[in-house]
């Protein structure tokens, strides 16, 4: 269907470029075959096509290259003879019948512009194009195909495709790096390369020259330290391997449909990733480095720690100070900092020590030592042993983090990163017994407070015990200990037992189901006094260990706000692991705002204060709550209403903390909802309160227009609910998208306030999405707002690629909805 119409656009687009006449559709050349101008050769699936090319405005010089042949816009994704263009068409790629070796001649002038160089020989070599894009070379007559002799992957230009190796064979000595093209005419290789550089704990580096320019950090088990927003994601698997043989970075595509593909540029000097948008025909660009000015190497010079949003950016590291004071300024930044007291390492009588910094990105590895199997005690000792060991940390964070890497020497290419690491510097005794004495002024605070909070909590539960009669309904209360970073908090909470509950939901019945999401189902129960309340189920298959299971439940008993839903209680029994949470009487949001009968009973000054409810819960999680919660998952069947119709948030935390540890195992999974998620969460796994805010968004426009925003149809277009209000915003008829049964009841002006604050919050970059602080603000008053800049993913179903994966991945999140 599509695909005939590309394959004739991409043929008119062939003839243009090189005076094409016929394609041997064939994906392989033998010994008596060659390739020149005018013929190409197709890999099986018509994915990728080889042959002449010129790139940009130029015709005078070819280049013999591969790209897309699917796509409508050629996109050259490596090139044979980058060094050497042929300044005629009489250019042709044959294996050479001596050295059975793949060679390109100009034939004209009898030169070879280029060659592979396989070492080993062939008696009947062949070169083939394959499906994922790679060139390669291989004997005719070997059973097993994938002994390449020779293949364009080990050999890139400025382009990094699924299945791509960047890094080392250090066995063949290979060092796989990427290099931009001089310009968009001359694909020559540029001065802007990215390799992964080979320390003892290695890291990927991109180049300027031969000055670095940007550091990913070294890989720490999940990800490189410097770029947090590599996370599990519906696009594409990536993973790092380093052993005595390899070191690499590579990632594959989960569903082969999509095209994706990293591109270095000179042009800019970025790194972008691209998506193609086939409904729009165009390249969508996502994810690039560096992101912002702290991404620039070195920037802060040695123990200066680069901040985004301080003034200066560049901030010594508690205990430095600026070497140069009075010239503290950009140019200045790279001096960096000195320490303001000396080490003391070489004197008998005072020790070194440490202080602990946290969420950074890990200091150039140039000078580091590994070793995977010592834990962060003996690191320490290590490190305390050698007097020119500044710093130490876990090698790998997962888990409770383990391994331990070492930095000899200054410490360079510091920032401060969200989603960063810890990192133990070295002190002298002086400075730590400062800041061990403020730990203590800390601890002391924070025990009081705890008690306070503790306290309190207790006398909740009695008086909530004596009101419900939980004592019938308990059978002991377990005390959880947490240890939190500096001490232990203890916190009481309603123990269920399973048979209370098995009693309650009669026997986990079918008829009490609620809903059903990938961590386990949830039960609407009725306790022995009367009291409603619904029971999460766990599945056994969520991976939650019985520690895990106690943190969320301390994590969410410690929610308290009127917009959010609250946790009764919990119960364990062996594998079983339930939360019990409020009952609410009136379901869920979406279960009225969608149905055009029962959307009648939330006129508009009930819907406003839905909004405004959620709006503060939300700012709750965000800001004002003891820890800063990210919902990840909010939407309309996420969203429970009382008797009163007042809006309460559930799902809270559940998602972030399940998300958070199923890193292995199940990396496919990003939880959230399609429909609701930010782009820059969808595409990269990239999450924060501004994609939250985003979802916000969503759910207010669905709000405004009883429309979701996931399988609207409008006969006119094919944009989804953003896309269509945005266009209604840009056409000055906003108003039209209101729901109809709204009205009779709604106020012109407030409505579209709302609809305006929705757009500033679907906006594509996450930076310039208001914080839900803003957004509280600007529901309260009808003050004036920023004009909104674009919207993300305007494009509704069939033509976002990201679309497809809607329905397998919906379910990784339990709901608390009603059938
Ligand atoms: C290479 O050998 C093949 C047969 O093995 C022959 O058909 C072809 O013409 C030869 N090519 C050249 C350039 O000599
Ligand atoms: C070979 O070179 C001659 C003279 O420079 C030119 O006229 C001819 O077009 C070239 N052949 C091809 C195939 O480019
Ligand atoms: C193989 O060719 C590449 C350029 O295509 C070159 O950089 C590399 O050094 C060559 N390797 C050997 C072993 O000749
Ligand atoms: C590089 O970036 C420039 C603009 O900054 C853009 O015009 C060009 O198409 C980009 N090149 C590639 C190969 O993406
Ligand atoms: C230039 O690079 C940045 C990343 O550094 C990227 O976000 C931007 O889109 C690029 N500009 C153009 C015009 O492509
Ligand atoms: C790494 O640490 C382990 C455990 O402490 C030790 O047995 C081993 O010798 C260390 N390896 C190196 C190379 O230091
Ligand atoms: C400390 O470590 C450095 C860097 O590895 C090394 O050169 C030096 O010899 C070590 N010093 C001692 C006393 O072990
Ligand atoms: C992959 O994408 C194609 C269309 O692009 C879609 O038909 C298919 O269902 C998708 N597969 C999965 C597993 O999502």
């Amino acid at each position: 269907m599509d695909f005939y119409v590309f394959m004739l656009m991409g043929a008119n687009i062939l003839l243009i470029f090189s005076g094409f006449s016929n394609s041997i559709a064939a994906d392989t050349i033998t010994q008596s075959q060659s390739i020149s101008e005018g013929r190409t050769l197709v890999s099986k699936d018509g994915s990728f096509e080889l042959g002449f090319f010129s790139p940009g405005g130029s015709s005078d010089y070819r280049y013999l290259g591969i790209w897309y042949k699917n796509i409508p816009v050629r996109t050259v994704v490596w090139v044979a003879n980058r060094h050497k263009p042929i300044k005629d068409l009489s250019g042709a790629l044959m294996i050479n019948n001596r050295s059975k070796n793949l060679v390109l001649l100009s034939q004209n002038t009898s030169v070879v512009v280029w060659s592979a160089n396989s070492t080993k020989e062939a008696s009947s070599p062949i070169a083939q194009l394959l499906d994922d894009g790679n060139l390669v070379l291989r004997d005719g007559k070997d059973e097993n195909p994938e002994n390449y002799l020779w293949q364009s992957f080990d050999y890139p230009c400025d382009t990094l495709l699924p299945g791509m190796k960047l890094g080392w064979d250090l066995k063949k000595g290979l060092d796989r790096r990427l290099s931009a093209w001089k310009n968009m005419d001359d694909p020559s290789p540029g001065d802007f390369t990215w390799g992964i550089q080979l320390t003892n704990y290695p890291e990927a580096v991109m180049w300027k020259g031969s000055e670095k320019f940007y550091r990913s950090g070294p890989w720490n088990g999940l990800r490189f330290s410097g770029a947090p927003e590599l996370k599990a994601n519906p696009v594409f698997e990536f993973k790092f391997v380093s052993n005595e043989n390899e070191v690499f970075y590579t990632y594959q595509l989960i569903n082969k449909s999509v095209i994706t593909r990293m591109v270095m540029n000179q042009t800019n000097y970025s790194r972008q990733r691209f998506i193609w948008i086939e409904a729009d025909s165009r390249w969508s660009p996502y994810a690039s480095v560096p992101r912002d000015n702290c991404d620039s190497y070195n920037l802060c010079g040695a123990y200066g720690n680069c901040i985004i949003g301080e003034s200066p950016v560049c901030q010594c590291l508690k205990g430095f100070r600026s070497k140069s004071p009075e010239t503290w300024n950009p140019e200045e930044w790279s001096q960096g900092c000195v320490r303001t007291t000396q080490l003391s390492c070489q004197d008998e009588d005072t020790t070194d020590g440490f202080i602990k910094f946290s969420g950074l990105k890990l200091p150039d590895t140039t000078n580091s030592w590994v070793n995977r199997s010592m834990n962060l005690k003996e690191c320490r000792i290590k490190c305390l042993s050698n007097c020119s060991c500044m710093a130490y940390t876990n090698s790998d964070i997962r888990g409770e983090g383990s391994g331990c890497a070492i930095w000899y020497g200054d410490l360079i290419d510091i920032r401060q990163i969200q989603g960063g690491q810890d990192l133990y510097i070295r002190m002298p005794a002086s400075e730590l017994e400062g800041g061990e004495h403020k730990r203590m002024v800390v601890i002391v605070i924070y025990v009081v407070a705890s008690a306070i909070v503790s306290g309190m909590l207790v006398i909740a539960y009695f008086i909530c015990r004596s009101r419900t009669k939980f004592r019938e309904k308990m059978e002991s209360n377990v005390r959880i200990d947490q240890s939190i970073e500096e001490g232990k908090e203890d916190l009481e909470l309603p123990l269920f037992d399973l048979a209370t509950i098995a009693n309650a939901t009669n026997n986990f019945s079918i008829d009490n189901k609620l809903g059903e999401g990938g961590f386990g189902v949830v039960y609407r129960g009725t306790l022995e006094d009367g009291q409603q309340i619904a029971v999460k189920r766990l599945s056994r298959s969520s991976g939650q260990g019985l520690n895990e299971f106690k943190n969320e439940v301390i994590l969410i008993a410690k929610l308290q706000h009127r917009n959010l839903v609250r946790l009764l209680g919990f119960s364990i029994q062996g594998e079983e692991k339930m939360l019990i949470y409020e009952y609410m009487t009136n379901k869920s949001l979406d279960f009225f705002i969608f149905d055009q009968a029962k959307g009648k009973v939330l006129d508009w000054s009930k819907r406003f204060n839905i909004i405004c409810g959620l709006a503060r819960g939300l700012l709750y999680l965000h800001e004002d709550s003891r820890l800063r919660i990210i919902h990840r998952d909010l939407k309309a069947s996420n969203v429970l209403l009382d008797s009163e119709m007042n809006p309460k948030i559930s799902d809270f935390g559940m998602a972030k903390t399940f998300g958070g540890d199923q890193t292995e195992g199940n990396t496919n999974r990003v939880v959230g909802t399609y429909g609701y998620m930010a782009p820059e969460y969808a595409i990269d796994g990239l999450f924060s309160v501004k994609s939250d805010v985003f979802s916000f968004g969503i759910l207010l426009l669905e709000i405004v227009s009883g429309k979701k925003n996931r399988g609207f149809h409008n006969p006119d277009h094919s944009l989804n609910l953003i896309g269509h209000a945005w266009k209604l915003w840009q056409e000055g008829r906003p108003l039209e998208l209101i729901d109809t049964c709204l009205e009779d009841s709604c106020t012109a002006s407030q409505i579209l306030h709302c609809i305006h604050v929705s757009l500033l919050c679907v906006q594509l970059h996450p930076e310039d999405r208001p914080s839900m602080s803003s957004v509280v603000m600007m529901l309260a008053s009808e003050s004036s707002l920023p004009e909104p800049k674009e919207p993300g993913f305007i494009l509704g179903k069939n033509s976002l690629k990201l679309d497809q994966f809607s329905s397998t991945n919906e379910i990784t999140v339990t709901r608390l909805e009603a059938r």
